[in-house]
C-alpha cells in the first residue's frame, strides 16, 4: 500500500491517475479482469458515489454501474433528480473480482490510496456509500450496513473531509425488494442535503 500510495500522491489529474492505475500491477485482481473500471459520470460534479466492485457487465464495458444494478442505480438516481451528468461514479475497487465475489480486506486495502487520490481530485461536496463494503471503507468501521444506513457522518477520504451517507446496494435490492422502503429513506435523506448546499 505504501508504494500505492506514492503512486497515488503524483497523479495531479484524473487522468493521470487512470494511466497510474493502467500501469499498476500491485493487485492481483487486475490479471483476472479484462479491463480497468476507473469512473463514470461527470468528474466535475459535487456528488460522489463509491460502489464496491465491477461485475461481468462492467468488467466488458469498462464502465462502473452499467449492468442490472446499475440500471436499479440510475432509477434511484432519477428519483430525486440525478442522473449519471449530475454525479461521478466510482467502486473502492477497479477490477472486478473473480466470479463478482466481495473484494478481500487485502484487496481494498491495496485500492485505498488511489480511491482516496480520486476523491481529493474531484473534491465531492457530498458522497454516498452503496452497500457494506464500501461503506466500511469509508468509514473505517466493520459496523454492518443495516446499522449504519441512512445515517450521515463527516468522513476523511484521503485528505478530503465530506459529508457521507451510507444506502443499501441496489443489487442488494434486488434481491430484497422490501428493503426499498428504507433506501428511499436515504435518498429523501440525501436529496434534502443535496438541496441544502445548493447544489440541486
Ligand atoms: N456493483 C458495484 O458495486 N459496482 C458496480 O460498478 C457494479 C455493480
Amino acid at each position: 500500500p505504501s508504494e500505492a500510495r506514492q503512486l497515488a500522491a503524483t497523479a495531479q489529474s484524473l487522468e493521470q491517475l487512470r494511466g497510474i492505475l493502467e500501469n499498476y500491477d500491485g493487485c492481483g485482481l487486475k490479471f483476472r479482469a479484462t479491463q480497468l473500471v476507473f469512473a463514470d459520470g461527470n468528474p466535475e460534479a459535487k456528488i460522489m458515489l463509491i460502489g464496491e466492485a465491477p461485475g461481468a457487465e462492467e468488467d466488458r464495458q469498462g464502465k462502473p454501474f452499467v449492468g442490472r444494478s446499475g440500471q436499479l442505480l440510475d432509477r434511484m438516481l432519477g428519483a430525486i433528480g440525478l442522473d449519471r451528468n449530475s454525479v461521478y461514479i466510482v467502486n473502492t475497487v477497479p477490477w472486478r473480482p473473480p466470479g463478482n465475489r466481495t473484494p478481500t480486506p487485502e484487496e481494498m486495502e491495496l485500492c485505498l490510496p488511489f480511491l482516496n487520490r480520486q476523491v481529493e481530485l474531484v473534491a465531492p461536496r457530498l458522497v454516498m456509500t452503496l452497500g457494506g463494503p464500501a461503506m466500511q471503507t469509508v468509514f473505517k468501521t466493520t459496523n454492518g450496513i443495516i446499522k449504519m444506513r441512512g445515517k450521515w457522518q463527516d468522513v476523511t477520504i484521503g485528505s478530503h473531509q465530506v459529508p457521507a451517507l451510507p444506502t443499501l446496494h441496489p443489487a442488494y435490492l434486488l434481491r430484497n425488494p422490501p428493503a426499498k422502503q428504507q433506501a428511499w429513506k436515504d435518498l429523501l435523506s440525501f436529496k434534502a442535503r443535496i438541496g441544502a448546499l445548493g447544489l440541486g
